[in-house]
């Protein structure tokens, strides 16, 4: 593909761009809309990336003349598994089918889809605080929907490279069957529990959104948005705060947030009292206390 940018002083430059390709190797679908897809490329190693990072996709769509739909998904795997990307997709049905998901959903395994290497500076983990000392907050990571897949890709890098961070993922679904890395992650705290928190600090709680539905009937956790985790009960404490057993402030906590922006804005509605700020506002000294990647 090539891509034409224009400089300031007006002058035209070509810019080629070179769609990799890859093979599907697994396709767990979930339910009708929801796929968990491993890739796999089809020449050299999987490409390198951090935790945090989104992957474009690309498929020739038959009603547009082949033309190739490019989209970004968020990478579940970790940047240490070199056996393949996993994804978790949805497909986007209303109002119209969408251009790539559709395609995407079409796909088998063995079939072949294109890709541009990992980028996105948005979630990557924060490392080190402004005057350069290490980031020791705790890190508290809420992920919406397929906005989850980020905070997959945190947790087993920080597993792998054993992080001793207190670590919170918080999973908001409108169903149980959404839950798409329910076992993963509840290995991942049984593990947190086994070894000590001293060795790896971890917990995962999820949020449904549509308690009311027969579907979700079974259902005994936390109800509503996954920001309302962040919602102060009638003693002050929200459950979040009884979770980690103490006061959440911006000197103990560093959030991460994937979803729409209504998942953004809902948790900076809670935040913001407490004096947090984002990485897009940080104060004159670099410091903030949210990161986080919206659907738009
Ligand atoms: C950084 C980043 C990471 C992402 N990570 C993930 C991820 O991990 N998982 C995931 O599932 N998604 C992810 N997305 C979203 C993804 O990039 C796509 O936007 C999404 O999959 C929809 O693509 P599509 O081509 O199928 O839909 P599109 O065809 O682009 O449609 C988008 C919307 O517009 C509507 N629409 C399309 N055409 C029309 C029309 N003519 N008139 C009216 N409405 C129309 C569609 O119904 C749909 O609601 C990510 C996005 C970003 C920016
Ligand atoms: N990084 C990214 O940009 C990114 C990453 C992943 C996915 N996406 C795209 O985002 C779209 C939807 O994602 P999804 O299907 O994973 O989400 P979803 O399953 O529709 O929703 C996940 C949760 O978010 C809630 N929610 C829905 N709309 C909301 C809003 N406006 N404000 C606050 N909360 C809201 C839902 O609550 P209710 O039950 O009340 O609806 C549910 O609890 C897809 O098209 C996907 O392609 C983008």
């Amino acid at each position: 593909m090539i891509i034409t940018i224009y400089l300031t002083s007006g002058v035209a430059v070509l810019l080629l761009v070179v769609d990799n390709k890859a093979t599907v190797t697994y396709v767990q679908l979930l339910k009708e809309d929801l796929v968990i897809m491993r890739l796999v490329p089809n020449e050299g190693p999987v490409p390198e990336f951090r935790a945090g990072q989104f992957i474009t996709l690309g498929m020739p769509n038959p009603n547009e003349g082949g033309k190739i739909v490019r989209r970004a998904y968020s990478i579940a795997s970790h940047p240490e598994n070199r056996d393949y990307i996993e994804l978790v997709i949805r497909w986007v049905r209303k109002p119209l089918p969408g251009r790539l998901t559709t395609q995407l959903f079409n796909a088998k395994e063995g079939d072949e889809v294109l890709w541009l290497k990992p980028s996105g500076k948005a979630l990557e983990i924060n490392e080190t605080m402004p005057d350069g000392s290490p980031d020791t907050r705790r890190m508290v990571c809420i992920g919406g929907g397929t906005g989850l897949a980020p905070f997959v890709s945190y947790a087993q890098h920080l597993h792998h490279v054993g992080d001793k961070r207190e670590i919170v993922v918080l999973h908001g679904a409108s169903y149980v069957d959404e839950l798409s890395y329910k076992d993963l992650l509840t290995d991942l705290e049984y593990d947190s529990i086994q070894r000590g928190k001293d060795k790896w600090n971890f917990r995962y709680r999820a949020a449904i959104s549509r308690p009311q539905e027969w579907f979700n009937r079974s259902w005994s956790g936390q109800t509503g948005r996954v920001e309302t985790f962040l919602r102060p009960r009638a003693d002050g404490a929200s459950p979040l705060e009884d979770l980690v057993g103490e006061e959440i402030t911006k000197e103990n906590t560093i959030f991460y947030v994937c979803g729409w922006q209504g998942t953004i804005d809902g948790v900076m509605d809670f935040l913001k009292p407490g004096g947090f700020v984002t990485e897009h506002d940080k104060r004159s000294d670099g410091s903030f206390e949210v990161k986080y990647e919206s659907y738009g």
